[in-house]
């Protein structure tokens, strides 16, 4: 029986395939980053044509390595949720650029259902609030804006990042799989399990063209034997933050996660039982299996790894991401200096699509490693907003599993334990995204019989980071932080 599993994790700005065996040891991975479309302020979109070249590139790199099709139980998918595809039935191919979670087009869209007095309902619905990240509006957006959508008629699919490489890659299913349809403000959490009337019409999304809804371990088809050579089942899907919390084996209610990607997403698993926010954390669906869902509460930050890209790419600022550890230990302190990351506007707990981000407290004292600094205390400061909005909501965290590229960063590591007075543990291997997937593909395919046993199992070793700040310095710094938030949010 073959027992390798391969992961597609489709993110943000690059496309990886990893291989692994069935106790959760990486063996190989390939990668390749794909183009960022900013047309205009707020606007970001990708070319999912692009992303489908990269996703067979990478997928077939790992195959070579697995020795062929035969030695794969199944292909796993994880990806950038919320970001949404169009594209011809008839040819696979995108009948318009993908628009991605980071776009704010829809900001007047939301707002304007917000101040129509929607919000509560569609919260208490779908676990979600009024805001252009999710995929509702942006589908709306699409369907009103570019004709050509119109006029390809029932030619015309629309779904998620997973939902369109399934379509690929087996030539034709058009699913998705339940924690990816909760993203989509379209869904009722706790309802029937498939797509709500009630938010569809709100938005005007035809449900016809949308994917099935289906769970998280299912065998939702096999690859075209044409593209690799032979049949691979498709049996593990997850957006890419509830994949996360599997692979960092958050199951139990209370377990909570942080992965520092793209964005940083602070998930805590709920159980059986669908949790409601009175604070402005997001309820949503951790896993499906055998129609059964978990849920989780959610903080979603936009913006943290993105962040140090700006710094070197955009700036300048940092000759590699690498480097950012290096600066901020090379000075005592901030020196007074904050950054607020609202780039792509501020998520939770505030939700303010159109504010803007900040470098506050500059001098000429100031440097680049303050400033370097400051980003990295970001990710602590944001964490720590959250943590305050969790318990409010009757989450109070234990301590805190990181994972993601960024979650590499000692200090920022350490800066985190220390911000939140918390332990914070971190896996050896900080891609848990991609061991989610893994774990759900190995459940899907029969390696394991439950995401627990697969979690127990694929788990590897993790260090610890014991918090060593004092109070009065602790309270120091979330003041300088409070202040300069206030200062973007007025
Ligand atoms: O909700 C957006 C999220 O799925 C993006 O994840 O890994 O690109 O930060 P990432």
């Amino acid at each position: 029986m073959p027992e390798k599993i391969i992961v597609i994790d489709e993110g943000t700005t690059s496309t990886r395939a990893m291989l692994f065996d069935a106790s959760g040891t990486p063996l190989g991975s390939a990668q390749r980053e794909f183009r960022q479309h900013y047309p205009g302020p707020g606007l970001v979109e990708h070319d999912a044509e692009e992303i489908w070249q990269a996703t067979l590139a990478c997928t077939r790199t790992m195959i070579d390595k697995a020795g062929g099709t035969a030695n794969i139980a199944a292909i796993g998918i994880t990806n950038q949720r919320e970001t949404i595809v169009f594209w011809d039935r008839t040819t696979g191919r995108p009948l318009a650029p993908a628009i991605v979670w980071q776009d704010r087009r829809t900001a007047a869209d939301c707002a304007k259902l917000k101040e129509a007095g929607h919000e509560p309902a569609v919260q208490a619905k779908s676990g979600l609030l009024l805001d252009p990240y999710f995929s509702g509006s942006k589908i709306a957006w699409a369907l009103r804006n570019w004709p050509r959508l119109a006029e390809a008629g029932d030619r015309l699919a629309v779904g998620t990042i997973e939902s369109y490489l399934v379509y690929r890659l087996t030539g034709g299913a058009h699913v998705t799989d339940a924690t990816n349809a909760s993203r989509t403000l379209l869904m009722a959490i706790d309802g029937s399990g498939g797509w709500d009337g009630g938010l569809c019409d709100l938005f005007g999304v035809p449900m016809r063209l949308l994917p099935e809804i289906v769970d998280c371990t299912a065998t939702v088809g096999t690859t075209d034997p044409e593209l690799f050579g032979g049949a691979i089942p498709i049996a593990g899907m997850a957006g890419d933050q509830q994949a996360a919390t599997i692979g960092q084996a958050c199951l139990a209610p209370g377990q909570t996660k942080a992965t520092f990607g793209t964005g940083a997403f602070i998930l805590s698993a709920s159980g059986a039982e669908r949790p409601h926010s009175a604070n402005r954390l997001l309820a949503t669906i951790l896993v499906q299996e055998g129609g059964r869902r978990s849920y989780a509460l959610e903080g979603s930050v936009f913006v943290a790894g993105s962040l140090i890209k700006w710094l070197r790419d955009g700036l300048g600022l940092l000759a590699s991401a690498g480097e950012s550890e290096a600066l901020a230990r090379s000075v005592p302190d901030n020196g007074g200096v904050y950054l607020v990351p609202a780039l792509a506007g501020l998520g939770a707990p505030h939700w303010r699509p159109g504010a803007l981000a900040a470098i506050s407290g500059l001098s000429f004292a100031s440097g680049k490693a303050h400033v370097a600094r400051a980003a990295l205390e970001a990710q602590a400061y944001q964490a720590h907003d959250l943590k305050a909005a969790f318990a409010a909501d009757g989450v109070d965290w234990a301590d805190l599993r990181i994972d993601g590229g960024m979650a590499a960063n000692d200090w920022m590591a350490q800066d985190l334990a220390d911000m939140l007075a918390l332990i914070v543990e971190r896996p050896e291997f900080v891609e848990s995204t991609a061991l989610g997937a893994a774990m759900l593909a190995a459940c899907g395919a029969g390696l394991y019989p439950d995401l627990a046993t697969a979690a127990g199992t694929m788990r590897g070793r993790a260090t610890r980071f014991i918090p060593a700040l004092n109070d009065a310095q602790r309270k120091t710094r979330l003041t300088g932080w409070q202040s300069a938030l206030a200062k973007i949010l007025t």
